[in-house]
């Protein structure tokens, strides 16, 4: 029997690049030699998303995207979370074993805290339970797929260890398999991808290049990358500039090697170089973004297949709340 992959995206805003090296594409990578299940987090997104529009949007582009990024619904089991109601009977499960301890230390709620304690505010202003639960939601996520391995970006192997935590207690009070223990699967050469300043790229820095905008927004967004005040003659370090970082990710060696002499030799500005990024980012992106758009086009298709795949999804789902249930004297 293959084994397991399973992944799911935030529908929060547009996909960025940053989405596509660091979750998708290794995602859609390994679905070749995995049983994938990939899915739209939209109750996870709605911890932070209560504009009933924007959300019911976003929940289409990033399915969209999965698509236009190459997701075959004939190979992948394709959904969206809020089509499987069996995961949230598992979270509740799942938070009689999970220790309150547990959560006061995930990355988000403390940065969460942090942020409120440096404003002088309350320490739980606007914090919902979504957020300080949501490692519990993203364990039954996991969990009720017997998924092997979760392709994520590092910022969630946090959230990955917590899953195992939740199923190993699980597994120890019951002294059975009753759960499987997943593992992280972090691309480590692609492992944080930079924005336009330097810093992760992320929506919530305002930093990202978009998967699918426009070739004209696509150009403007490269063009405002930040760069230091080196004049055109002088040597640049390519390891130390964002726009080499980024031009790697879409060119092969051949290409870096030339683009690296040229930082390395003077004479070529931060201007051109972004030039040159745009080109090798558009080459890539373009087909993507016809996929894209044609997708959209077709909002009823496009839920008819997430539909499907929620059909596919709900008996496996059903299958593991059911042992769960039952090891815990509760069928
Ligand atoms: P954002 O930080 O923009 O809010 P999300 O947290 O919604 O992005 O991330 C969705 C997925 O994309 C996660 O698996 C995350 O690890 C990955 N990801 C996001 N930004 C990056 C990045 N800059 N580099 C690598 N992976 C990323
Ligand atoms: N927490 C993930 C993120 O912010 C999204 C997510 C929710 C997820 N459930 C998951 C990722 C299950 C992997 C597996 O990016």
């Amino acid at each position: 029997m293959k084994k397991i992959s399973l992944t799911g995206i935030k529908p929060t805003g547009d996909l960025h690049i940053g989405n596509y090296f660091g979750a998708i594409k290794p995602a859609l990578e390994l679905a070749n030699e995995y049983d994938a299940r990939y899915f739209i987090a939209d109750y996870h997104a709605l911890n932070t998303m209560k504009d009933p529009k924007e959300l019911n949007s976003t929940i289409r582009q990033v399915a969209a995207g999965w698509l236009a990024s190459g997701l075959d619904p004939e190979k992948v089991i394709f959904y969206r979370q809020s089509s499987i109601p069996e995961v949230f009977e598992l979270t509740t499960m799942l938070m009689a074993f999970t220790a309150k301890g547990l959560m006061n230390r995930a990355h988000a709620y403390k940065a969460a805290i942090g942020e409120n304690q440096s404003k002088g505010d309350d320490t739980d202003a606007g914090i919902n339970m979504g957020l300080f639960t949501y490692p519990v939601l993203m364990a039954a996520d996991i969990i009720i797929f017997d998924s092997d391995v979760v392709p994520v970006g590092k910022d969630q192997e946090q959230h990955i260890e917590m899953a195992q935590d939740i199923a190993q207690s699980i597994n120890a009070n019951y002294k059975q398999q009753v759960l499987k223990i997943p593992q992280a699967a972090v691309q480590e050469n692609v492992a944080v991808v930079p924005g336009l300043d330097g810093r992760k790229m992320s929506k919530s820095y305002g930093n990202v290049i978009p998967l699918f905008a426009t070739e004209k927004i696509l150009r403007k967004t490269v063009m405002r990358i930040v760069t230091n005040s080196q004049s055109v003659e002088e040597p640049k370090n390519p390891d130390e500039s964002q726009i080499f970082q980024l031009y790697k990710l879409f060119t092969n060696k051949e290409e870096q090697d030339a683009l690296a002499s040229r930082f390395r030799n003077g004479g070529m500005g931060w201007g051109e170089a972004k030039e040159e990024l745009f080109r090798v980012i558009n080459r890539c992106l373009s087909p993507m973004r016809e996929r894209y758009e044609a997708i959209m086009a077709d909002i009823p298709a496009l839920d008819k297949i997430l539909e499907q795949g929620a059909q596919k999804a709900r008996p496996i789902a059903a299958a593991t709340v059911k042992r769960f249930r039952k090891a815990a004297g509760v069928d």
